[in-house]
């Protein structure tokens, strides 16, 4: 069972504060615990941080003109994602992704923007919760802890290298549970890799739907963008076929696989008749050096 870790180094967040010691045993058990022990502090609006401007980057990107090809549906997720609350501490830790690490940054925007999209016609523009895309922002906040070597990702993962990466859940998740206490950002930082069972880690219980709608989100951002390990990104087309397939082998949430292809053909219509197509035009990068995250993992990203 790939349930727990133990801590390889003290665990801190941006300004040096301790999270946890080294050696400490970070569980699902237990980051429920430390999540109802916590004590929330008070939180601001994104609209008042540095992140207001950034909203705009993920809605004008060239790679997501079908998701957001309405100037109403760009307003509404930016709506949204402006409407999120979050203490200081963890704007900080943005901003220092944000600092250290521009293409994780832009990874963060995107999984909000894309998965705000997907709960909007899902139900509906004014219904999204922006606690949801709160933990769209926050879900791999678990690479902040990760040495820079592997969060790089230039060169593919040898040896002990795909078991650390695949620590950042509990990482992530500990991290918000410490400040957040229960909340869907914790939820999908720990259970944004589940993969129907078949990634990492293993969890007591199925993700909620709008975790899996994140993980999606995660998915197509994560294929739709550039990455030192392949020539280009995949195109939208190209990432969808490639989604479509993993849940066809159960290895990705097919539900939140056709939301994804629902708002990108537009959201009209309902949901439940939708049917993937069969036909592949999607293009791929020509040259890509992705490592699949191995045992315990068995994740494609
Ligand atoms: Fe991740
Ligand atoms: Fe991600």
């Amino acid at each position: 069972m790939f349930d727990r870790i133990t801590l390889r180094s003290d665990l801190s967040d941006c300004h040096g504060q301790l999270l946890a010691r080294r050696g400490a045993v970070v569980s699902t058990e237990g980051i429920r615990e430390a999540a109802l022990s916590a004590r929330p502090g008070p939180t601001r609006l994104l609209a008042e941080t540095f992140l207001a401007d950034d909203v705009a980057l993920p809605l004008g990107d060239h790679g997501y003109r079908y998701l957001f090809r309405s100037p109403q549906a760009q307003a509404a997720v930016a709506r949204v994602l402006l409407a999120v609350e979050l203490p200081d501490v963890l704007y900080d830790e943005l901003a220092a992704v944000k600092a250290t690490d521009p293409a994780r940054h832009q990874h963060a925007l995107a999984t909000a923007a894309v998965a705000s999209r997907m709960l909007a016609v899902a139900a509906g523009e004014s219904r999204v919760p922006p606690q949801v895309a709160a933990a769209a922002l926050l879900h791999d906040l678990g690479m902040r802890h990760l040495p820079a070597r592997l969060v790089r990702g230039g060169e593919p993962l040898r040896g002990g290298e795909a078991l650390e990466m695949a620590e950042h859940p509990f990482l992530g998740a500990w991290h918000l549970a410490r400040v957040l206490g229960p909340h869907p950002a914790v939820d999908a930082a720990l259970s944004h890799h589940w993969r129907n069972g078949q990634g990492y880690p293993d969890l007591p219980r199925r993700p909620t739907r709008t975790v899996e709608v994140v993980a999606v989100a995660s998915a197509f951002a994560a294929l739709t963008q550039s990455r030192a390990y392949r020539s280009d990104p995949f195109d939208p087309r190209g990432a969808v076929d490639l989604l479509v397939a993993e849940a066809g082998a159960e290895r990705i949430d097919a539900y939140g696989v056709k939301l994804l292809v629902h708002a990108l053909r537009g959201g009209q219509g309902e949901v439940r008749v939708l049917r993937f197509g069969r036909s592949r035009h999607g293009t791929e990068p020509a040259v890509n050096h992705y490592t699949p995250i191995a045992a315990p993992a068995r994740g494609f990203l």
